[in-house]
């Protein structure tokens, strides 16, 4: 009897204690496309408390973000409060007085999911208690609460290997039982896409966004980027993404104060990038603009494709630059920038554009296939690939196309 209860101990321990240990991963499976929520910091930075986010997830379902496919309800920075006397991570008294398992009930009775944030670091970027010499209760904290989503950043990391930080963690929240999507907020800095993919669903390739469309605001020791900055250096990258390891080009500024067309422009490139496509407004008080432009299906079914191929720039025409991301069933998705203020004429004979992709092996000749194309935004037919398109692009705006092989 006792020698059973010894083998099945040992047993136990070979089967589901020895893998946790040895072969540690992130858990798969949970960004097959890319992450659809929101976050608190483009907006509210350090300004969070418990009603604010109750009032985002109501608002995230009353919105129709919910249908769109929006998911977590994120927040950043701020929420921490001190460590208690055995070292557990409490929240912020005064602004989460109900505690921050009562607040993922609630976001999860709404069908949505919570996630929270911190750092690899002794604090975070805000100050608050970073997950330093921790990692491992916290990480049993937060599968405690019912977090669903870690946002981690590298503020106050000293002399720490980001990599190592980084597998930590990931072991940390592995061991801790509950999926948990991993999100890496590094920057960039020690290239995260070259070791990122086992470890967590997601990387920052940049510094913090900034709510202008072509921009760069300049702290001193840091700088935060508009969106066609952010744009230009996902170039490199687009190889290192796809389903469940995606290269994160920061949070959106939709409704955050730039011109609808640049709003608009923004959400079309974070969708041709297969980028994470997390609001940063205030989605409590949304202009009718914004959420169209935030729940506009046909947009984001470019960015949530299942083959997860992250677009290329195929050409350049002066101001204007194509980028195309190849879809599933063979279909392709084109959308124009126009990066200079005045609106731009574009002429472009699909025929003498043959698009071809080194990184997915697709092509497409339109001289051997046809396509029907659908404007996007206007959700309207707009002819074939048999006839060179002719269309103005707005300042700042773009023109997104579907083409579908003619059958
Ligand atoms: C860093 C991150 C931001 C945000 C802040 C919070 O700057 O890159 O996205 O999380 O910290 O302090």
């Amino acid at each position: 009897m006792k020698n059973t209860l010894f083998n099945n101990l040992v047993l136990f321990a070979v089967l589901f204690l020895l893998p946790l240990q040895a072969g540690a991963q992130k858990y798969k499976g949970l960004a097959l496309t890319p992450p659809m929520g929101w976050n608190s910091w483009n907006h509210f930075a350090c300004n969070v408390d418990e009603k604010l986010i109750r009032e985002v997830a109501d608002a995230m379902v009353s919105s129709g973000m919910k249908d769109a496919g929006y998911r977590y309800v994120n927040i950043d920075d701020c929420w921490q409060g001190a460590r208690d006397s055995m070292g557990f991570i409490r929240p912020d008294p005064e602004r989460f007085p109900s505690g921050m398992k009562a607040l993922a009930d609630y976001v999860h009775a709404k069908g949505l999911k919570l996630g929270v944030y911190s750092d690899a670091g002794w604090k975070t970027c805000g100050g608050r208690p970073g997950s330093r010499g921790y990692e491992y209760q916290d990480a049993l904290t937060y599968a405690a609460w019912g977090v669903d989503y870690l946002k981690y950043d590298w503020c106050n990391t000293d002399a720490l290997n980001a990599k190592g930080a980084y597998l930590t963690m990931s072991h940390a929240l592995e061991a801790a039982g509950r999926p948990i999507v991993f999100s890496l907020c590094e920057w960039g800095d020690n290239k995260p896409w070259e070791w990122g993919a086992e470890i967590g669903h997601l990387w920052r390739t940049t510094g913090d966004i900034y709510h202008c469309f072509d921009c760069v605001v300049n702290y001193g020791t840091w700088n935060s980027w508009g969106v066609l900055q952010i744009l230009d250096m996902q170039k490199p990258l687009r190889q290192y993404a796809g389903p469940d390891h995606w290269n994160d080009p920061d949070m959106m500024e939709v409704g955050n104060g730039m011109s609808v067309a640049e709003d608009r422009a923004h959400f079309s490139l974070w969708c041709m990038l297969a980028a994470p496509l997390i609001a940063g407004n205030d989605i409590r008080k949304m202009s009718p603009e914004t959420t169209e432009i935030l729940t506009h299906q046909e947009v984001i079914a470019v960015d949530q494709d299942p083959l997860g191929i992250q677009g290329l720039m195929s050409r350049k025409l002066g101001d204007i630059e194509v980028y195309v991301k190849p879809l599933s069933d063979n279909a392709l998705a084109v959308c124009f920038l126009n990066r200079s203020k005045v609106p731009q004429e574009v002429v472009f004979d699909w025929s003498k554009n043959p698009i071809s992709d080194a990184v997915s092996n697709v092509s497409y000749d339109f001289r051997k296939n046809e396509y029907s194309i659908r404007d996007l935004w206007l959700k309207k037919e707009a002819g074939t690939t048999g006839t060179p398109l002719k269309a103005v692009v707005g300042g700042h705006d773009v023109l997104m196309l579907k083409l579908t092989p003619k059958k």
